[in-house]
């Protein structure tokens, strides 16, 4: 969303002036181009060199200087800009934007532009509740501006409450959600399954396997920033949830994810069965730990209910989505599975080369589709490839709209 994007960043007088320092460095990763304004006090607290040097650019902090080009005066900024951001922004900059003052080139700047404004606010808990603020606040959202809630916490001015400037890895994931909103997949619900499943034999032990979420993660992250509402149901994993979720369900068995996915599956456009489902559990979950003395080393399993079957069984107008992991015979054994399991398309890890597979951050795959076609995906990173499998489950998508 933010690759070649031409990102104003407007920083103001806060202490958290310095966390937009780390800002600029993520939206340059993401691909932005960066034109930093501050205001006379935001130099109090950060010098223009730090922002400049980051930003590959130069900085702007006075409107009366003359400009090094012609280009970056305010209106031809305000024009060039795909979005603006203030952050951070104090109680001082969002009362005058709601008041339509334009008294330096931040605010003049800001007046002018068309581009999608987004405030961050970071200030004192008692001038965030003020009920001026929360008034200009209001009348920002009441005019298109979108502004984020801080967090809450221990502030830099010694209290503790709402008002903290959140972090920039926290910034960027919100930004790509805003401006994700109107994406290819505004409207679409995803219903994504990810992790592992847990088998207890006792209170201590269990029946597990080496997935660990990633690509799962990764294809609810990148949907989201595509505009969908996502549902997760994950099994136990080492991930945080990815931000904007419409829900997030967490499983722990096979059992416990048939029932969520049976109770969501009706509701969503697209199913994507990343998970790695255990297929057996133990038939007795004993309620004691077992004791290695006198234990007579047998456990019995019973199959756990196949969920992807289940649902190619019940499929109607839905995309279906499913993953193998294969060691051997991997294209004659995903194509089978692909029909048998009634799915659009299979996505195939062959666990034999390096790269592939549960735990890393990259994956090789091919792509298997239902009408034979097979694509063979180069190695790379679960992220990437998740944009990869949403572009094709787009173009299905399409189709289904067609026809
Ligand atoms: N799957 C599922 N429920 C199960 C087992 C698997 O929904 N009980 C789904 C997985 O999420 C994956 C696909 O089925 O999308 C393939 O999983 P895999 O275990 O490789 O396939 P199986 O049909 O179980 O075949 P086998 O174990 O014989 O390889």
């Amino acid at each position: 969303m933010l690759n070649d994007k031409f990102v104003a960043l407007g920083v103001t007088g806060s202490i958290a002036a310095y966390k937009s320092v780390e800002l600029v460095r993520l939206l340059k990763k993401a691909g932005a181009r960066v034109q930093v304004i501050m205001t006379k006090s935001a130099c109090e607290f950060v010098k223009p060199l730090t922002f400049q040097v980051v930003s590959q650019n130069s900085v702007i902090t006075d409107m009366f200087r003359e400009p090094s080009f012609w280009e970056v005066e305010h209106v031809a900024l305000a024009d060039k800009a795909d979005i603006f951001l203030v952050a951070p922004a104090t109680a001082n900059i969002i009362a005058k934007i709601a008041a339509g003052i334009a008294d330096d080139m931040l605010t003049s700047t800001l007046l002018a532009t068309k581009a999608k404004i987004i405030v961050i606010p970071a200030m004192n808990v008692n001038m965030y509740e003020n009920p001026i603020t929360q008034r200009n606040i209001k009348s920002l959202r009441t005019n298109g501006i979108t502004v984020f809630e801080p967090e809450e916490g221990e502030l830099a001015c010694g209290y503790t409450g709402k008002g903290r400037f959140p972090e920039p890895r926290d910034i960027l994931e919100q930004l790509n959600i805003v401006l994700g909103k109107d994406g290819d997949f505004k409207n679409k619900k995803l219903l994504i399954t990810a992790g592992p499943t847990r088998e207890p034999i006792d209170p201590v032990r269990f029946i597990t396997n080496h997935s660990s979420g990633k690509m799962g993660y990764a294809l609810a992250e990148k949907a989201i920033h595509r505009g969908a509402d996502v549902i997760l149901i994950s099994g136990p994993t080492n991930l945080d949830p990815p931000l904007g979720l419409y829900k997030y369900i967490s499983i722990e068995t096979a059992e416990e994810m048939f029932r969520a996915v049976m109770e969501y599956y009706l509701e969503a456009d697209v199913i994507i069965k990343s998970a790695a489902v255990a297929d057996f559990s133990p038939k007795h979950r004993e309620s004691e730990k077992i004791k290695k003395q006198g234990f007579n080393m047998n456990i019995k399993l019973n199959k756990n209910p196949d969920i992807l079957q289940e649902l190619g069984n019940r499929k109607k107008q839905q995309i279906l989505i499913g993953f193998a992991a294969e060691t051997s015979n991997a294209t004659t054994n995903a194509q089978d599975k692909m029909k048998r399991k009634n799915l659009d398309f299979i996505v195939l890890n062959d666990l034999t080369q390096e790269g592939a597979g549960f735990a890393g951050d990259t994956n090789i795959v091919r792509i298997l589709h239902k009408d034979g076609r097979i694509e063979e995906l180069p190695k790379m990173l679960k992220k990437e490839l998740a944009d990869e499998i949403l572009n094709r489950v787009y173009l299905y998508l399409q189709q289904n709209r067609t026809f």
